[in-house]
């Protein structure tokens, strides 16, 4: 979603901030723009559509303070009105804006009354007039009220803020005050890098780790003074606080497509070496056992769990919803996977010996985020299963485990699916370990595990003969996917992958279900994928398989490899053998690897698809 990238030290150029916002455009968005501060005004540039376009209009021109954003339209429509930067009416104030004012409709009245002529439809840009009135000494509104912000940006932007509510990640800059930035954040993430006599400001750590890896994170309720050498920290209530500059951590695998054509398929092939990663020096062989020293929990803690819920959004869900067959399988521990989005809307039980775990790549999901403060707010423990080093979510939950995917700039998410499967497998030997299973058979799961991303490897060396059935696909106005058990969730996260990436309408069930009414859309031709694996519930998914057979359905069977089932598919692949609880790390991948390509079949935007974002920062 929305990126802010902000500079401000000893003189650079204007492109630095067009390289920043290249760095946060993998979260998606729909236009850019940016502002450098020039001794009594500010050089602004907006414009729609990619960082390309903007940096076509944007001169050459030194930059000691500069702000810029990438926009994912909310609050009105995609145009270079709307985009940010926004200047004040006085042209003193100019800032940038992530998150939601949900109040703004009063203030753009009361602007409009005072007689601002508002330039845009955006909530942000009501802030920038608010600020300007009030740092001129007038009230928010331009009432006539002598206030003590006068000249004064921090006691501006606070007493603008405590009228606000909603959320933010701000970044303003005063063009009577050239080298100092001003940043705010209220459940919007801000994290100011610190560098040898320049200070970065970022949405994502991401975008300025080239720059510098010392780091300060703002908690919600902070407002920051940066200068090129300092950065004072204060609340807006008015109060003090301090924080300490944390180093980030050298991330495994880059950001950067090498020599891939985009994203996506990197980051599919990224998978063996990902995983590997996520279990690096986690398992201990010789006695069957998993250590997670980020949960900080003693055996005698997993002996008292009631159960374990772990939640998420999107493929997070799908891999949570495979996390907890495994919990509850193994560990036998109640485990399920909930919607974040719809969690904490329904009152929640929250008992004090069940675990929350916030499942999430970008740890910036606002509906996850949400779900955790409900279970804080009743007495919960949570913990995240986390990509993002530092992200809110890990920050809020303080403990946990990171999966170690190394950044994933395809919106479509494909090795966070494989590597949370992974962190969440580790937490089910450790528990299991604990409760229900000998060392024997941990040792067993041990083996099996490591030699998970050969496996993965193989398969994506030779992913069987895809081109026929992108063919196919690329023409369906409807495609159902099926599975049970372990294969649901897989057959939901498949159906999600097509849509995101090919925009092309389809169907996820547990394969029983098919009968109770979705067969109804079947057609002679309607594509039905159905995954098979060799489990003790394929005869049944079989079952479904020949209802959909029997009403003209053609079928693309994924099953394991060297089963003689293989024959029901008009179109078959196979994957590697391996134990039904690991068979998700497996049967998605052929999933993956077609919705890539029927994407680019379709000539689709594979990274950035349409409307969407890599992290989603807007309930
Ligand atoms: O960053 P998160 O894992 O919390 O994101 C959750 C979803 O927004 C995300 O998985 C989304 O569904 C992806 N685009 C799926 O490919």
């Amino acid at each position: 979603m929305c990126g802010i990238i902000g500079y401000v030290g000893t003189s650079i150029r204007s492109q630095f901030l067009i390289q920043g916002l290249r760095r946060l455009e993998y979260r998606g968005y729909d236009s850019a723009g940016l502002a450098v501060h020039q001794s009594d005004r500010f050089y602004l540039k907006r414009k729609i559509g990619r960082v390309i376009e903007l940096e076509k209009v944007v001169d050459d021109v030194p930059l000691q303070t500069g702000i810029a954003h990438t926009r994912w339209a909310t609050h009105g429509g995609v145009t270079e009105e709307n985009a940010h930067p926004h200047l004040s009416f006085d042209q003193r104030v100019i800032l940038v804006h992530n998150g939601i004012i949900e109040n703004s409709k009063q203030f753009q009245t009361k602007l409009k009354e005072s007689g601002i002529e508002l330039q845009s439809e955006t909530d942000s840009e009501t802030l920038s007039h608010m600020i300007a009135n009030l740092y001129s000494g007038k009230g928010p509104f331009g009432e006539d009220i002598d206030l003590e912000t006068k000249g004064n940006p921090l006691e501006s932007i606070r007493q603008c803020l405590r009228l606000a509510r909603g959320t933010w990640g701000l970044a303003i800059m005063f063009v009577d005050r050239p080298n100092e930035l001003f940043v705010a954040r209220n459940g919007s993430p801000l994290v100011i890098g610190v560098g040898d006599q320049a200070r970065y400001v970022s949405s994502d750590p991401h975008a300025i780790l080239p720059f510098t890896k010392q780091v300060i994170f703002l908690d919600d309720g902070d407002i920051a003074h940066v200068v090129q050498d300092d950065v004072q920290l204060s609340r807006l209530d008015g109060g003090t606080t301090n924080k300490l500059i944390e180093t980030l951590e050298e991330e495994w695998g880059d950001g950067e497509k090498g020599d891939f054509p985009h994203f996506m398929i990197k980051e599919i092939f990224d998978q063996p070496e990902a995983i590997r990663q996520c279990l690096r020096g986690r398992m201990v062989h010789d006695e069957g056992m998993a250590k997670l020293g980020g949960l900080d929990m003693e055996p005698k803690d997993f002996l008292s769990l009631s159960s374990v819920t772990l939640l998420g959004c999107g493929t997070s869900f799908h891999a949570s919803s495979v996390g907890a067959l495994a919990i509850e399988r193994l560990a036998r521990i109640p485990a399920r996977a909930e919607i974040a989005s719809e969690f904490r809307h329904r009152n929640p039980v929250i008992d004090s010996d069940s675990m929350f775990f916030a499942v999430s790549q970008s740890g910036e999901t606002a509906d996850t985020l949400g779900a955790i403060r409900e279970i804080q707010i009743k007495g919960g423990t949570t913990m995240g299963i986390v990509n993002v080093v530092g992200s809110s979510i890990a920050r809020s939950c303080g403990r946990g485990v990171y999966i170690h995917s190394g950044p994933e700039m395809a919106v479509a998410s494909t090795k966070a699916f494989s590597n949370m499967i992974s962190a969440m497998y580790l937490f089910t030997l450790q528990a299991a370990r604990v409760r229900t299973i000998s060392s024997a058979q941990g040792q067993h799961f041990c083996s099996e595990f490591q030699e998970m991303p050969e496996k993965v490897d193989r398969y994506l060396q030779k992913p069987g003969i895809l081109d026929p059935i992108v063919e196919v696909l690329a023409k369906a106005k409807i495609i159902f996917f099926l599975g049970r058990g372990f294969s649901a969730p897989v057959a939901a996260e498949g159906a999600l992958k097509l849509m995101e990436v090919a925009y092309i309408p389809c169907v996820a069930y547990p394969s029983g279900e098919m009968k109770h009414g979705p067969i109804a859309l079947l057609e002679k031709g309607t594509p039905v994928i159905i995954i098979a694996p060799n489990d003790p519930l394929k005869h049944k998914t079989i079952s479904s398989l020949h209802e959909c057979k029997a009403r003209g359905a053609i079928i693309i069977l994924i099953h394991t490899q060297g089963d003689p089932i293989a024959s029901e598919g008009d179109y078959s692949i196979a994957v590697p053998e391996c134990s039904e609880l690991f068979s998700p790390l497996l049967t998605v991948l052929p999933l993956q690897l077609l919705s890539y390509k029927v994407g680019l079949a379709l000539g689709r935007d594979i990274d950035r698809p349409r409307n969407l974002a890599k992290s989603v920062t807007v309930e």
